[in-house]
């Protein structure tokens, strides 16, 4: 008997299956709750057209190849560094994202972690629950203060620019480092463009919201993190291996770097060893776009691309081809 024509790897918000229901399109959803690996997704994948994924899903050449049938791969995130752009290309298989509509959501949770990381919410958290709040102390959990302070963003896009004017409004000035200039940003917040070493020297919070990339892997090594100073705060919400992880636990720990506020990791979802040890870094589970909402309208978009795709549209929000 043959495979419904489009496979959804985990189970989607509601609105995507909606989507996909009110075309007509008969569509599978693995009901597994883990990513599927590449032996899954290879045994899954023939006889697809459409494949709707997630930012776990290994979609590598070997997994585009068993897609004898497949036309589109829309991903559930805005971060495509797990599919292979270029294999895609090479097979006419359309790849579409959902950018946007999470931009505020990561941008929220960015500050979240900056704020938690700065303020040692964590640790009072910890000390509450623990029975430990004896008494208001002058000398109790000191965090460091953020307004007047400089925030360098890594990657002024879509997000980068959103946690850039929100910081502003709480009053930090904006420094930035992307290969190409954000003069809007430059006007409405007083940012300032400068190269990545001269802005991790500078800034008393780097926070960071450039793709994964061969170029940025590992962007953040043991070099340019001994760069910054010592009382600065480092956030990823962006990919964790634009960080050496390794790197960033013996900066955190020898206290050459104040604190650190992460939700992805180099080898997620592993730690480096010594990082859930370390009292001064918070740390979330890859969900700095998970509200309500947000998630929702993820699955629509994608629902919606990877349907237009397969009635012979065009999509959206294509990812560009890489060949
Ligand atoms: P975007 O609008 O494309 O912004 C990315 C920015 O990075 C662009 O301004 C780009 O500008 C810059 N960039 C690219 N290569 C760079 C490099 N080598 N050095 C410095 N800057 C570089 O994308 P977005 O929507 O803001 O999303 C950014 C990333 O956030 C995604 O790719 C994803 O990995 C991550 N993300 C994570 C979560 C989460 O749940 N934690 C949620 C959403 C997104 P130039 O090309 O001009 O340099
Ligand atoms: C989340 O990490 C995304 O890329 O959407």
């Amino acid at each position: 008997m043959a495979v419904p024509p489009i496979l959804v790897t985990r189970p989607i918000p509601e609105a995507g299956l909606a989507v996909l229901r009110a075309a007509g399109s008969a569509h599978e959803v693995r009901a597994a709750e883990e990513p599927p690996d590449r032996d899954a997704l290879r045994r899954l994948l023939p006889g697809r057209t459409g494949l709707l994924c997630q930012l776990t899903d290994p979609i590598d050449a070997s997994v585009l190849a068993a897609g004898d049938a497949l036309r589109v791969v829309a991903t559930m995130s805005v971060g495509t560094d797990h599919i292979d752009l270029a294999a895609a290309a090479a097979r006419g298989i359309v790849v579409t994202h959902t950018p946007g509509v999470l931009t505020d959501a990561t941008a929220e949770c960015a500050l979240a972690l900056l704020f938690a990381a700065a303020r040692r919410v964590v640790e009072g958290d910890r000390m509450v629950r623990a029975g430990q709040f004896r008494a208001w102390g002058p000398m109790v959990l000191l965090g460091v203060g953020l307004a007047g302070k400089t925030l360098g963003i890594v990657g002024a896009g879509r997000i980068g620019q959103a946690v850039a004017r929100r910081a502003h409004g709480c009053g930090m000035r904006i420094a930035y480092h992307s290969r190409t200039a954000a003069p809007q940003l430059e006007r409405d917040c007083g940012a300032r463009r400068l190269d990545l070493d001269s802005l991790l020297r500078e800034s008393d919070a780097v926070s960071l919201h450039c793709p994964l990339t061969p170029e940025t892997r590992h962007l953040l090594d043991a070099r340019r993190l001994a760069l910054m100073k010592p009382s600065a705060i480092l956030v990823n919400t962006a990919r964790g291996p634009i960080v050496d992880e390794a790197a960033l636990v013996d900066a955190l720990r020898t206290g050459r770097l104040r604190a650190a506020g992460l939700d992805v990791y180099e080898r997620e979802p592993a730690l480096a060893p010594g990082l859930r040890d370390l009292p001064n870094v918070v740390l979330l589970p890859h969900i700095a776009s998970a509200t309500e909402e947000t998630r929702a309208r993820m699955a629509e978009m994608a629902a919606e691309d990877l349907v237009a795709v397969l009635a012979g549209l065009a999509p959206a929000h294509p990812v560009a081809p890489q060949v």
